[in-house]
């Protein structure tokens, strides 16, 4: 998408045919820094301390990261330890272990000299599919904006998002985000309500940031203000993204959604989840039980940092010195309160039976497996 009008991704090959540049998540938005990743023990770290982040994102960053260690070390022993280092940096998306599972697949049975063309290639193509299953939830998702258009002709249709599940959790347009840039580039009104999301402030930093960049209007509410909003009827549509969702529709996404998704099944707000199928664990049937939920060091929670008067930047202890904390990265929201899932085949109902329907092949597979 585009940053004052320029075209960016999240994550491209450099200029230099094997290095990989990224942007920097965790300088946004006061510094527009792009990184660049020179092995796979930058790669690992990107991933792991957030430089780069979002389900689809981190597939693709980790699919370049066995590249970058094909380039280092491209023996037996080489790919089973960048697979290892990567499975590890962070446990709950599930597009990262799909990303592996795939470039082992891809590069096990090559002799060591092809590995690192290969690794490469497939990296490519998975960063193009990522815009392309991106794209297409945008084409399918747009129509649920359009409906609620047509519901209040001439005014503005008001979609709350949480976290960033926008071009920056991707490689391009989102997936949350993808129909509501669709619908701005129509010429739709749009207002965004972008939960600040604490602890990490995805919403506040970036979500806020990249609509703001691309110029559609938004507004920034502290993350406990989404049931009032739904309670006044100032909210027309949620619309989330996932790390993860269990065959039989259940969601796990980033702290706080499922208290939206209470709000909304009690405000009659339908609460849609836009996912690329990548995101569709197809092994699991109950979120609650069987999805691992991250839980990051407690600093995270205790300490802010942001941009002072001055423009340094700097960080600030707002939690009682001393008091214990506890960081839980993401919840689960069971099927029953989600409306649809938006992907890139269309919408499906948030069941077994809907998304067997729309992804008929993984289902069938996942039952001989
Ligand atoms: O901890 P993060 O920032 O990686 O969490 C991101 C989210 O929870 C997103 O909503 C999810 O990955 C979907 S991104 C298209």
């Amino acid at each position: 998408m585009k940053v004052d009008g320029r075209p960016y991704r999240t994550i491209w090959l450099a200029e230099d045919g094997w290095s990989v540049e990224i942007l920097d998540q965790t300088r946004l938005p006061h510094r527009f820094a792009v990184e660049r990743l020179q092995g796979l023990d930058a790669a690992a770290r990107a991933i792991r301390t957030m430089q780069v982040r979002g389900a689809p994102l981190i597939g693709v960053t980790a699919a370049y990261g066995v590249a970058l260690a094909m380039t280092e070390d491209p023996s037996d022993a080489g790919l089973a330890r960048a697979c290892d280092l990567l499975l590890a940096t962070r446990p709950t998306a599930v597009n990262l272990r799909w990303a592996l599972e795939g470039m082992r697949r891809l590069l096990q049975p090559l002799g060591d000299k092809a590995r690192r063309q290969a690794a490469y290639a497939r990296a490519g193509s998975l960063a193009e599919e990522d815009v392309a299953l991106c794209r297409a939830i945008g084409g399918h998702g747009l129509a649920l904006i359009e409906a609620a258009a047509a519901r209040r002709p001439g005014e503005r249709v008001r979609v709350l998002t949480h976290c960033n599940a926008g071009w920056l959790a991707t490689v391009d347009w989102g997936t949350a985000t993808a129909p509501i840039y669709l619908a701005h580039e129509r010429g739709i009104p749009l207002q965004v309500w972008v939960d600040e999301t604490r602890p990490r402030n995805q919403g506040a930093a970036l979500t806020a940031w990249e609509l703001g960049h691309h110029g559609v209007p938004h507004r920034v509410v502290a993350d406990n203000v989404g049931g009032h909003l739904m309670q006044h009827g100032l909210v027309d549509l949620c619309i989330v993204g996932t790390d993860r969702t269990t065959a039989t529709g259940d969601v796990c996404n980033k702290i706080g959604t499922y208290l939206k998704a209470l709000a909304a099944r009690d405000n009659g707000v339908p609460f849609y989840v836009a996912l690329p199928s990548p995101t569709i664990d197809w092994s699991l049937s109950d979120g609650l039980a069987e999805i691992a939920i991250e839980e990051r060091d407690g600093r995270e929670v205790t300490h802010l940092t942001g941009a002072t008067a001055d423009g340094s930047l700097a960080t600030i202890e707002v939690v009682a010195p001393g008091s214990p904390v506890a960081n839980y990265a993401f919840d689960v929201t069971p099927a029953r309160l989600v409306s649809g899932l938006i992907t890139e085949r269309g919408i499906a109902p948030a069941s077994r039976e809907g998304l067997a329907a729309l992804f008929p092949e993984q289902a069938s597979a996942e039952s001989e497996r």
